[in-house]
């Protein structure tokens, strides 16, 4: 064992609490040395009990829930850490209409899209979402996952000698499909559009092809994307833009198409790319755009193309979901979600340090990565569970109790949830002086 490897075990060992993401990415010998010490990390969180990670959950994401841990141990928790933001993945009738779809198509659709996986529940999906959107002359490409959606759109998109400008707090799959499109990369600093006008002033001549990528909502920071100003600014510079509204399709808008419809963009953004992982309360995703664009990507896009199609269930499931949230129900929950926030938010503010606007993505900034493990594992123990957040998914010693609200979420949930991020403030030393 060399001396780099011997240091690190005994550090390993000694401060198994101040985990951090990259410890383990060093490539120290060919003997998977860093593999094996990963794998003793984990034990020793479990022997501990502070592997909070990964804890399996017995039912559906309801807003109360047990969570079983590796080492035996239940806990029953408040549940801010699944972003079924308006409780269709455990809705009956979408719970029906993907019993209906399985019946009728089985389980997996067995074949690439391309080639025999395109079933008519992927057609009848394609047309409802077009249905919903409603922009003449727009399709739907389907995706197995949100991430490959970003993967697969961008690397489809942007040719080396194109460019990717990206916001800083952009999500993992962004950053990753631009890396694989070939493109040249720049970030502007998270939602500063004078750094985004300075790197298009400076570099829009030099690439014959500009892709501005922001989101909707970001996932890490729960702040609005500046989308009027990126749509405005992309017209001036001649650049496409896509728009990934994860955490805000049918969901933000009064009518639920996402924070473009809020800021009055829908019609001008080029790549719409939604997750049925989130609000949808399935698994897979989409990028709606012009039929020409679609066309390409379902070809061009090679995580689609040389993959399954997505499974019949979730597709039945979410031609249910968008019948749902298009009539009253979708109202109703959308509302409901909006006013639980506000609450939730209130319960919080001017006490520790929480992300900006009014959005269900609420953040909580707590700083050293190294209290991540003991602050997440008295959360829990405390009955409440997060989805904490920390380097790379955000800056380094930016780490972030990351909480997602639903519109299923009673007051005295939500008051119970806030009273122990309150007690944790003070443990942990994040209360605001
Ligand atoms: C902004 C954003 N984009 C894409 C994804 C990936 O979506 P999925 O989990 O559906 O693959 C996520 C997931 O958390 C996300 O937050």
């Amino acid at each position: 064992m060399s001396n780099l490897e011997a240091s690190l075990k005994k550090h390993v060992h000694e401060h198994f609490s101040e985990y951090t993401y990259d410890m383990f990415m060093m490539n120290m010998s060919a003997d998977l040395e860093e593999i094996e010490l990963f794998s003793e990390y984990v034990d020793i969180l479990n022997d501990k009990k502070m592997y909070t990670f990964e804890a399996a959950r017995s039912g559906t994401q309801t807003t109360e829930t047990d969570l079983h841990r590796e080492n035996g141990e239940s806990i029953h928790i408040i549940n801010l850490s699944s972003y079924n933001y308006l409780g269709f993945s455990y809705h009956p009738d979408v719970i029906k209409a993907a019993q209906n779809a399985v019946a009728q198509y089985g389980l997996g659709a067995s074949s690439s899209p391309v080639i025999s996986g395109t079933y008519t529940i992927h057609k009848e999906l394609e047309k409802a979402l077009e249905k919903f959107f409603d922009l003449p002359g727009r399709g739907v490409s389907l995706f197995t996952a949100g991430y490959s959606v970003n993967l697969g759109a961008i690397s489809a998109f942007i040719k080396p000698g194109h460019k990717v400008i990206m916001d800083a707090a952009s999500h993992m799959s962004i950053v990753e499909g631009a890396k694989l499109s070939g493109g040249d990369m720049s970030f502007f600093r998270h939602n500063d559009m004078a750094h985004l006008e300075e790197l298009l002033k400076a570099q829009c001549d030099d690439f014959t092809r500009v892709l501005i990528c922001v989101e909707g909502i970001y996932s890490g920071d729960g702040d609005y994307g500046n989308l009027k100003d990126v749509v405005r600014l992309a017209k001036q510079y001649g650049a496409f833009t896509l728009v990934d509204e994860a955490h805000s399709a049918v969901v933000a808008g009064d009518n639920g198409r996402g924070v473009c419809e809020m800021q009055g963009v829908l019609e001008d953004v080029d790549l719409y790319v939604m997750t049925f992982s989130k609000a949808f309360g399935g698994v897979g995703g989409a990028v709606y755009a012009k039929k020409e664009i679609i066309k390409y990507m379902n070809w061009y896009a090679k995580c689609r193309m040389f993959s399954c199609a997505l499974d019949p269930a979730v597709t039945g499931g979410m031609v249910k979901v968008i019948e749902l949230a298009n009539g009253p129900m979708g109202d109703e929950r959308r509302k409901r979600l909006k006013s639980n926030a506000k609450y939730y938010r209130s319960l919080l503010d001017g006490k520790v340090k929480l992300s900006e606007g009014d959005a269900w993505v609420v953040i909580v900034h707590f700083g050293a990565e190294s209290k991540t493990l003991a602050l997440n594992d008295y959360l829990q123990r405390k009955g409440l569970d997060t989805s904490i957040i920390q380097f790379p998914a955000v800056p380094r010693n930016e780490a972030r109790i990351r909480m997602f609200i639903t519109s299923e979420h009673t007051e005295a949930q939500l008051k119970k949830a806030a009273d122990i991020i309150l007690d944790a403030a003070g443990k942990f030393d994040f209360l605001l002086k």
